[in-house]
């Protein structure tokens, strides 16, 4: 069994990465093969719409043609047997890197068919991880909630179930008080860090210890 996961933050080490990370020592912990994807690395574009993923009898029909450093990712993880996906949330959405790979991870496999679904072929499993700076209680009523539920949907519909983990109000910086971001209270969000962060790591690990355990 392999679990690929990858970190849609440009930061390695923090939030995102912690608890993308922690997932894959779940997965790892149960007996899976680990690899981890730090996708700010790559050079990669989003879909560019070429269509060869569609050509009938193409030698591309089903799967992304366009091949840059993002190909054999996506080449690996249509072999690969559950899969990890963390972004932060920029500006409402997941980051550009995160989405660029959600449309190429997503539209090779999307059919236009009325009689068929996916063009993937097994079903795998994605757990689903998120962080931001804004509070649990607003989640609902900013739309984040639906948002998380539409990603969720989607890789149900084209890859395989699908969980998801939200990390909310995270720590954004080791110093506050040397940005202009005073709507934030860096001490809240250290403590915040100390004491709820680490329930978030474990619901991680359990997310991708449970991915093995299918
Ligand atoms: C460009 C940018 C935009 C952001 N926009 C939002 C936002 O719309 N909503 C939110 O809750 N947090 C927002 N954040 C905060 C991050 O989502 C949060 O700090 C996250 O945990 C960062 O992940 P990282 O530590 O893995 O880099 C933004 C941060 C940046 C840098």
């Amino acid at each position: 069994m392999k679990t690929i996961a990858i970190n849609g933050s440009p930061r390695k080490g923090w939030n995102t990465s912690i608890l993308v990370e922690e997932a894959l020592k779940g997965a790892a912990s149960r007996g899976s093969e680990t690899e981890l994807v730090n996708l700010y690395d790559l050079n990669f574009k989003g879909c560019i719409s070429c269509f060869e993923c569609k050509r009938r009898g193409g030698k591309s029909f089903g799967r992304c043609a366009f091949g840059d450093e993002l190909k054999p990712v996506l080449d690996r993880i249509r072999d690969c047997d559950a899969l990890i996906i963390g972004s932060p949330i920029y500006i409402g959405e997941i980051t550009a890197a995160a989405r660029a790979l959600f449309e190429r991870l997503t539209f090779q496999y999307v059919t236009y068919s009325k009689d068929r679904a996916t063009f993937f072929t097994r079903r795998i499993p994605t757990v689903l991880i998120y962080t931001m700076n804004v509070s649990e209680s607003v989640l609902d009523s900013i739309g984040y909630t639906e948002k998380f539920k539409f990603y969720e949907a989607r890789f149900n519909q084209l890859i395989g179930p699908a969980k998801t983990l939200v990390s909310t109000e995270t720590w954004q910086t080791t110093d506050y008080s040397k940005y202009e971001m005073t709507m934030f209270d860096g001490d809240a969000r250290k403590i915040r860090r100390e004491e709820i962060f680490p329930q978030d790591k474990r619901k991680a690990f359990e997310l991708g210890a449970g991915l093995a355990a299918r």
